[in-house]
């Protein structure tokens, strides 16, 4: 690499600066590496043990000859230390250190230099262990750590590049932010934690009377607590009075934090005891799950599931597809916002479900499980939520984010909902555009995509709503905002969606007013809780439907699964294709119809599918291109624009695919035209889609080669082990994860 450095001279051998210095020395990108310190044993063995490639004699000499500067000094000697280089420094000399404080930092140089030089950047790793001396040096210690610059108005882009060049060459990822942010963030995060596990272990050393015994029964909890007190006492005494006032800023908040928590014990206020712990246990799932990146189920924490099918094959036997994802949604919000315990059974631990349990999590509702589909919820009564540690994050589910838009427009709190970048690029202003008109306060990002602002505190008024395209999502989100504001909420759709915010409302006991196809609701009620069986999703079984419809041999049972008749249009379009297919065992459980379903073989023939069919059947269109594909004769999808901004626009995706296999397929603005007849193999895109992969999963069928689908992980949005299932019915899909 061409960076023009040919010497970085590395001052302070400590644990940062002989681990910064090891970890360049073998990376070879950042010229010769110079070490210096003040204690010239050091230096030496940092030469001795590899840390450093020349061990300066003088500074002077070696500060001429840098071409990068890197300060590993203690804070309280940097003024000193800049002082002694500031003579010798080249104009444009790379200058940064490694300080844990910047305020101050900056202040040193300021004094040091007459005008601050262009190539100074000041930066924070935060990494460390409780070791030091050079001997400690670890070249891996930056590895998948944050550092932290904070340019200057007088640091030049050059200087900022190259210096984050620098720490991504030690596998850190590189962030930027301004001085006094860092100083208030690190004083919150970093510094405060140290102070209470030094001031923790030394109050009971001095204050408790049988402190040793204290410290030999002492268990994990007070282990891992105190941990940091084992750091550098100096440094620590150092850093609190460099970054002093935000420190003090915190510790006052702490202090409060505290004394809430010593009058909630002290008054035996339970609630007041488990909403603390409720929420801080939330948060830090949250930030460890936002920062990190991973998922709520152990389905997804594998980044890039490839999906691997062998052509033929044929589904039989009995399954139960997961819980339906709608009304598990719906049973998280609804239970929250109920006065009592509600009990829900065959809850789906879906991505998308438990993206709306953590939210509601993150409101301060106490949820236990789930555990085998069993979730309990304590709910907290309609005006009960409380603010979130930060925003709502609901990752790929935009059921979460337009349903919840709806109930936070009428909170007191304000609140942010993210998503992940499918959902990012989905539209909110179907939600925002009338919300604002009931009086809400929305932001979006352009063109009314994700994130959402939501201001708290605004009144809102009942309206009528005359929905343009047929959304549960849109009906069901001002209902809910509906259940605050002032008079009566109403939504008339243009054709009929699924209804079960309805059906659960009127489950809470929560009065709804349905007239033909307008729905209303008046503020001014109460929901009470309930037990909630959740029926096995249709939408989830509709793979194994057309799995056996399309493959010869099959014989299939789908048990309990919900036929709620605003979703069975796979159902009605599949008979009016040929299907063979039977409704058995029809009841009624908690206020939705449920059924086995029973398929098997019977050649397809192709049809234009009824678009009154297309709102009934909305999720399905993926897995009935599948169906066209290998029925007789054209189907016709019209009518279904909607499937453009699904997950992913679903029509070019199955587009896509489908001719990738060799199918006679061609787009149209709102659907397809697909010519059935032989499918091949090849590599297809699912475009994160959960839909879009399994249903080129079951096509492989009636395939004639392998078929490999990229990108499944996101498969456990709403159907966590679906290879397995799929396996045992008799699909041959094997799962890659890495
Ligand atoms: C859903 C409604 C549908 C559907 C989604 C779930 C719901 O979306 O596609 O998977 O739970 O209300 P739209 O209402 O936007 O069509």
């Amino acid at each position: 690499m061409n960076n023009n450095i040919n010497k970085t001279l590395i001052i302070g051998l400590g644990l940062i600066g002989g681990s910064l210095a090891k970890a360049l020395k073998l990376n070879r990108q950042f010229g010769q590496i110079v070490g210096y310190d003040r204690d010239p044993e050091e230096t030496q063995k940092g030469l001795q043990i590899g840390v450093i490639d020349i061990a300066a004699d003088s500074l002077a000499e070696a500060v001429e000859q840098a071409d990068l500067i890197v300060l590993a000094v203690p804070v309280k000697a940097m003024e000193k230390v800049l002082g002694d280089i500031a003579p010798f420094i080249a104009e444009e000399t790379l200058i940064t250190d490694v300080g844990s404080t910047k305020a101050n930092v900056v202040a040193a140089a300021q004094r040091v230099f007459s005008s601050l030089p262009t190539g100074f950047v000041p930066g924070h790793p935060i990494a460390g262990s409780e070791k030091s001396g050079v001997d400690a040096a670890d070249e891996t210690l930056f590895e998948q750590h944050k550092v932290i610059l904070t340019p200057l108005a007088e640091s030049s882009s050059e200087a900022v590049n190259l210096l984050t060049l620098m720490w991504q060459s030690t596998g850190a990822e590189v962030l930027k932010m301004d001085v006094e942010k860092h100083d208030e963030v690190l004083a919150a995060t970093s510094h405060l934690p140290h102070l209470l596990a030094f001031s923790l272990v030394d109050t009971l050393a001095q204050e408790q009377d049988n402190n040793t015994d204290i410290f030999r029964y002492a268990a994990g909890g007070f282990r891992d607590f105190t941990r940091i007190a084992g750091s550098d006492p100096t440094m620590w005494h150092d850093i609190c009075l460099a970054n002093k006032e935000a420190i003090l800023a915190q510790l006052d908040c702490f202090i409060r934090g505290v004394s809430r928590l010593r009058t909630a014990i002290d008054s035996s206020d339970s609630e007041s005891l488990l909403g603390t712990f409720t929420r801080a246990r939330a948060a830090r799932e949250h930030f460890s799950r936002i920062l990190s990146g991973t998922a709520y189920s152990q389905d997804m924490s594998d980044q890039n599931v490839t999906f691997h099918t062998q052509p033929g094959g044929s589904v039989n036997g009995r399954i139960r597809v997961p819980g339906d994802k709608s009304i598990s949604h719906r049973s998280i919000m609804l239970g929250s916002l109920a006065d009592g315990v509600t009990e829900v059974t065959g809850f789906l631990e879906g991505e998308d479900s438990l993206a709306t349990l953590q939210s509601f999590r993150d409101m301060g509702v106490v949820i236990e499980g789930p555990t085998d589909g069993e979730v309990t919820i304590y709910g907290v009564g309609l005006n009960g939520l409380k603010e979130p540690p930060g925003p709502i994050y609901v990752g790929n589910s935009g059921t979460s984010m337009r349903l919840l838009s709806g109930l936070l427009a009428a909170q007191s709190f304000d609140t942010e909902l993210t998503g992940d970048a499918s959902l990012t690029k989905r539209p909110m202003g179907r939600v925002a555009d009338p919300l604002r008109l009931m009086g809400a306060e929305i932001e979006t990002a352009d063109n009314g995509r994700p994130p959402l602002k939501i201001k708290g505190g605004q009144k809102l008024s009942g309206i009528h709503y005359d929905m343009p395209m047929a959304s549960a999502q849109v009906k069901s989100c001002l209902l809910l905002a509906g259940l605050y504001a002032d008079g009566e909420t109403s939504v008339t759709e243009p054709a009929p969606t699924r209804d079960h915010t309805e059906r659960m409302l009127t489950g809470f006991g929560y009065p709804v007013k349905q007239d033909g196809s307008t729905a209303a609701v008046s503020s001014g009620g109460q929901l009470h809780a309930t037990r909630i069986d959740v029926p096995a999703d249709i939408s989830s079984a509709t793979f194994f439907m057309v799995a056996a419809a399309i493959a010869p041999g099959s014989d299939l049972t789908l048990e309990h699964v919900g036929i709620n008749p605003t979703r069975i249009g796979i159902i009605n379009i599949l008979r009016l294709m040929g299907a063979d297919l039977e409704l058995q065992n029809e009841r009624e459980v908690g206020g939705e119809p449920v059924a086995d379903i029973r398929i098997k073989y019977a050649p397809l023939k192709g049809i234009h599918i009824p678009e009154d069919q297309v709102p009934l059947a909305i999720d399905e269109f993926p897995a009935l291109f599948v169906a066209a594909a290998c029925a007789e004769g054209t189907t016709i999808v019209s009518g279904a624009e909607e499937l453009r901004v699904k997950e992913s626009d679903r029509i070019q995706s199955m587009v896509d695919g489908l001719k990738a296999l060799g199918v006679d397929i061609e787009g149209t603005p709102d659907g397809a035209i697909i010519q059935g007849g032989e499918i091949g193999g090849g590599v297809v895109e699912s475009h994160d889609d959960h839909r879009i992969a399994m249903s080129f999963c079951v096509a492989s069928l009636r395939a004639t080669a392998e078929i490999t689908i990229n990108e499944c992980q996101n498969v456990a949005t709403s159907f966590p082990g679906f290879v397995e299932l799929a396996q045992t019915a008799g699909i041959k899909v094997e799962k890659e994860e890495g």
